[in-house]
């Protein structure tokens, strides 16, 4: 399916050239001035010297020569502009093709791509808070984007979970239950079935043990130890490890369908970790491994860098491996099980110089080829009012449960106080109000910027915001639950709104690209809230149920039930779903 913009410059290109100019260089955009014209055409203006004409006489030709099936007003005006109004019929019946599209928005994908989305990298046994915020949603609508376009997509929340973490938990317990079977080296049985903790006592022990290991020496010693004991599998310690990751796992599954995000694979460092020797061995036979204060590192710095790119260290001088070893490690897996043609990773900003480092290193080596492509999006933070990150009351980090739990107390207040929805469903219906109001409220920002998290604003149903386009889309159900739809054909637009919702529908194909391309859950989410502001301008101006044209009425009901399906489509891509009244 040709994009309205597309098939509008083939179309005013053809009046160059029947015009007798050249048209290389034509394009037609949406109109910046609404009142004056639906589209422009500035083509003229570049072609005044070589046509050794006024651009507003070139415009004044091609006008001429304009198709007039296709465009209702076509004007030249000075110095050299085009401007274009296109015919309802045309419209309705280009809407009417792109109906018959599996997705309103997307053209169909001639090369779908195998791509990885990194994205969640909960650390196993913390509690998730509200760090680990962006990563998930913006990660989860960057995927779902990739499918829409018929993308094969492998999302890997990538769990941190083979780290001192683990040897600080396993340290505690040891400290705090001796006679555990895991600490004793003679036993050889079979471990419990059961976890010796549950995941509350898990999420104490962490925060204790990292509190004990900073003013403990020696216990920050044996912690070190059980990690390094871990790493090379002593039986004990994998079978606590092995209870530590089932229990947190639970709870992590619980926590992100709380969010609505799921993952395809559950791996982790650990699952990177045996990739380790053989690619620091590959590593060796290449020769780019250089030796620096005992350390290996893969030097990965470019004559043009405008800022110096230190070394990635792969082996530390104890001999130790890092984050970077294992996430080169983890590339060399991914390219093996998955044959991805991307790999696309999403954290914090303050890592986009690790993975500028890494994907040098995995370049150079050739673990990846030019032809696969690799793309870190660092986001920004989540600030308070007051512009700092994001904390709780008293000043501590928000765990993510008590931030959901906040916004949907808060978003249950308002629906009890509407009185549409019944007391026994108010709580679901605020939980997926609350999603999409937490959801909308970052998605809505460019990923690269800090945002200001404002819960009344984030959860108002008026204005930019996720329960806006809830609103919207309960408007329309309730409308549709009322009437019948006989036939889903559009007619050609009878009013302004009318016409400007179907300009506003044609636009999808183009704006769900750009996200595409871009990897920019914002772009939908400002084409969403433009489309509910013209599904909500069509709604006030007309009689759409009162309607006593049969016609008539059946042709608006068409119209509202199409723009419900492009904003269901355009919310689950950015993750989130609408409640049956709000
Ligand atoms: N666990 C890491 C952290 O908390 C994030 C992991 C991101 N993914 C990756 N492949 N490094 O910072």
């Amino acid at each position: 399916m040709e994009k309205l913009l597309d098939l509008l410059t083939k179309k005013v290109a053809e009046g160059f050239v029947a015009a007798g100019y050249e048209a290389a260089n034509v394009t037609v955009t949406v109109s910046n001035r609404p009142d004056l014209c639906e589209f422009q055409c500035n083509g003229a203006m570049p072609l005044a010297k070589t046509a050794h004409k006024a651009p507003i006489m070139i415009a004044n030709d091609v006008v001429a020569h304009l198709n007039a099936d296709i465009f209702s007003t076509v004007e030249a005006v000075n110095p050299g502009f085009i401007n274009l109004r296109v015919r309802e019929e045309f419209l309705a019946a280009y809407l009417n093709d792109l109906r018959q599209n599996e997705h309103l928005g997307a053209p169909k994908c001639e090369n779908p791509r195998s791509v990885v989305v990194d994205y969640g990298g909960p650390n196993v046994a913390k509690p998730l808070h509200i760090g680990h915020l962006r990563s998930a949603i913006i990660g989860e609508s960057v995927k779902r984007i990739y499918r829409y376009f018929g993308d094969k997509v492998v999302g890997d929340i990538h769990m941190g979970d083979w780290g001192l973490q683990m040897g600080l938990i396993i340290a505690e317990l040891r400290e705090r239950h001796p006679d555990l079977p895991y600490f004793d080296d003679s036993f050889d049985g079979a471990y419990p079935e059961e976890a010796p903790f549950t995941i509350s006592e898990l999420e104490e022990i962490y925060p204790f043990a990292s509190g004990k290991s900073k003013v403990d020496a020696v216990f920050a010693e044996k912690a070190h130890q059980a990690t390094f004991e871990l790493q090379n599998r002593k039986r004990g310690y994998y079978a606590l490890w092995e209870h530590i990751m089932r229990v947190s796992v639970a709870d992590l599954k619980r926590n992100y369908a709380n969010l609505n995000v799921d993952f395809d694979v559950w791996m982790g460092e650990s699952d990177a970790d045996p990739y380790i020797p053989p690619m620091i061995e590959m590593l060796e036979k290449q020769g780019i491994l250089r030796e620096s204060d005992g350390a290996k590192v893969i030097d990965v710095e470019k004559e043009d860098d405008k800022k110096e790119i230190p070394p990635c260290i792969i082996v530390k001088s104890d001999g130790a491996t890092l984050y970077a070893t294992t996430d080169l490690a983890c590339i060399v897996q991914r390219m093996q099980d998955f044959k991805p043609d991307k790999l696309f990773y999403l954290t914090d900003k303050r890592q986009n110089l690790h993975f500028e480092q890494v994907f040098r290193a995995a370049r150079k080596s050739g673990i990846v080829p030019e032809t696969v492509e690799l793309e870190h999006v660092g986001f920004g933070t989540m600030n308070g009012k007051d512009g700092k990150p994001f904390k709780t009351r008293d000043g501590g980090v928000m765990r993510l449960e008590t931030l959901i739990a906040d916004i949907t107390n808060y978003v249950e207040q308002k629906i009890l106080e509407n009185q549409v929805v019944d007391a026994a469903e108010a709580h679901k219906t605020a939980k997926i109000i609350a999603v999409a109001a937490l959801k909308y409220g970052d998605l809505s920002n460019l990923a690269t910027k800090d945002y200001i998290f404002d819960l009344e604003r984030f959860a108002a149903f008026e204005g930019n915001t996720g329960p806006y386009l809830l609103y919207t889309i309960v408007r329309i159900k309730s409308i549709l639950n009322r009437a019948e739809l006989k036939d889903a054909t559009l007619a050609p637009a009878d009013s302004v709104s009318a016409k400007n919702l179907q300009l506003a529908l044609a636009q999808m194909p183009e704006q769900m690209l750009m996200a595409y391309r871009d990897s920019a859950p914002n772009v939908v989410c400002a084409y969403a809230y433009e489309l509910a502001g013209a599904v909500n301008k069509f709604y006030h101006e007309t009689r759409i149920l009162a309607e006593p044209d049969e016609a008539k009425k059946q042709n608006y009901l068409a119209l509202i039930s199409l723009a419900k399906r492009a904003l269901d489509e355009c919310i689950d891509v950015l993750g989130f779903e609408a409640p049956e009244k709000m």
